[in-house]
């Protein structure tokens, strides 16, 4: 249990893995905030790229991108992904792409960066309880939570899942390419030095392949946690 009286649920786990549904179902269901940490990197990383900035110049430009970096969310639709915000501006669609993907896995290996962001991941932490999506949620920035679940799939499942949901936004990719991209991904997530992709040790693994959304609810709810007694 965190010290605090504001529980927390953290999910991680590989890209399509289904954390971003999940956690926003869990969210709804529970009324609780949601904190998608990737949004946080992906929004980062299309600022560092706008601005012609390397991961390098974090720390002498450390005042202006702290001030610049104005993030918001909005949960948005249950079944659509959650709305970004940046600078008042909705990126949702320019941030959501397999390319700022890529760069925001080189982006998120530095560790300043990390450090620059974790704050802003604390601060998502407020009553009535947060759902916190990410990589790095249970083993580093919320280490106290009450319930850290870590979803997994076949790299297969996980790029239809992608090539679906790149298809709502109005991309085609091809399937190849995609099963490339997500293994040079989880790749470097894994086998970054900082905050590497992994669970933590006191972590609930779900196999999400052939599971729809609402079982792996079920099975996270199936947990003896007070807050999911009605
Ligand atoms: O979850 P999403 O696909 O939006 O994350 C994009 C990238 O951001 C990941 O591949 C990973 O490199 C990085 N990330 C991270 N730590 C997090 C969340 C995302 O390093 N907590």
């Amino acid at each position: 249990m965190n010290n605090t009286v504001i529980p927390v649920i953290t999910i991680d786990g590989p890209s399509g893995a289904g954390k971003g549904t999940v956690a926003q179902m869990l969210a709804l269901d529970l009324g609780w905030n949601i904190l998608d940490s990737g949004a946080l990197y992906r929004t980062l990383a299309y600022y560092f790229d706008k601005e012609g900035l390397e991961p390098e110049d974090l720390v002498s430009n450390f005042e202006k991108i702290r001030k610049d970096f104005i993030v918001h969310f909005e949960a948005g639709i249950p079944g659509q992904p959650v709305k970004i915000f940046f600078q008042n501006q909705d990126i949702t669609n320019l941030v959501r792409t397999e390319e700022v993907a890529k760069k925001t896995s080189l982006l998120a290996a530095n560790p300043d960066v990390r450090a620059f962001i974790k704050p802003s991941q604390r601060d998502f932490m407020t009553l009535p309880g947060l759902i916190a999506d990410g990589r790095d949620m249970g083993t580093v920035i919320f280490p106290d939570a009450d319930l850290k679940i870590y979803l997994i799939a076949s790299i297969e499942e996980r790029a239809k899942r992608r090539q679906v949901q790149l298809k709502r936004q109005g991309s085609e990719v091809n399937m190849r390419v995609l099963l490339e991209e997500l293994e040079g991904r989880d790749k470097k997530d894994m086998e970054r030095e900082h905050s590497p992709l992994k669970p933590a040790d006191d972590s609930v693994i779900i196999d999400t392949s052939n599971l729809d959304p609402i079982g792996v609810i079920k099975e996270i709810k199936s947990q003896p946690l007070s807050f999911f007694k009605k």
